[in-house]
């Protein structure tokens, strides 16, 4: 009798997952995880070739962490040499939420 309602309540529970799933906050403990798997070759202090150290964005920009500049970067809308080319552009690979992941995995280790 129920079976004609079924994929109405199905459809709302995804789109309520959906929502909840887009207002959760960013997640830095997600970010820490993308960015030892993809950034840290590069920007490990040590690492070669020597890439800036993240830690330092927030005092480079009079003590405010460059948010949306640093969006850009990972999600490959900035031009970025190191990033751009020869490296694949982090946009195909890295999808909306796991972009603000690292960047506010980025925010939260700045000095
Ligand atoms: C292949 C090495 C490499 C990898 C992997 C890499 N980066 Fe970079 N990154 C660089 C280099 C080199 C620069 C310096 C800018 C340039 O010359 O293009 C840079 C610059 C940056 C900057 C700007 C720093 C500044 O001082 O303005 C940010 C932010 C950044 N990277 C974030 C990331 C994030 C997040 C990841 C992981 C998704 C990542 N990078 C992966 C090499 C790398």
């Amino acid at each position: 009798m129920l079976s004609h309602v079924k994929p109405a309540a199905m459809a709302l529970v995804a789109l309520l997952g959906l929502t909840a799933c887009q207002q959760q906050a960013p997640d830095a403990g997600a970010g820490a995880m993308f960015y030892r798997a993809t950034c840290a070759t590069c920007h490990e202090p040590g690492s070669r070739p020597q890439a800036p150290d993240l830690t330092g964005l927030a005092a480079m920009n009079g003590g405010r962490f460059p948010m949306a500049r640093v969006t850009r970067i990972i999600d490959g809308r900035s031009e970025m040499r190191a990033h751009g080319s020869p490296m694949p552009v982090w946009g195909a690979i890295l999808t909306g939420p796991e972009v603000r992941d690292l960047a506010a995995y980025l925010a939260s280790i700045q000095q």
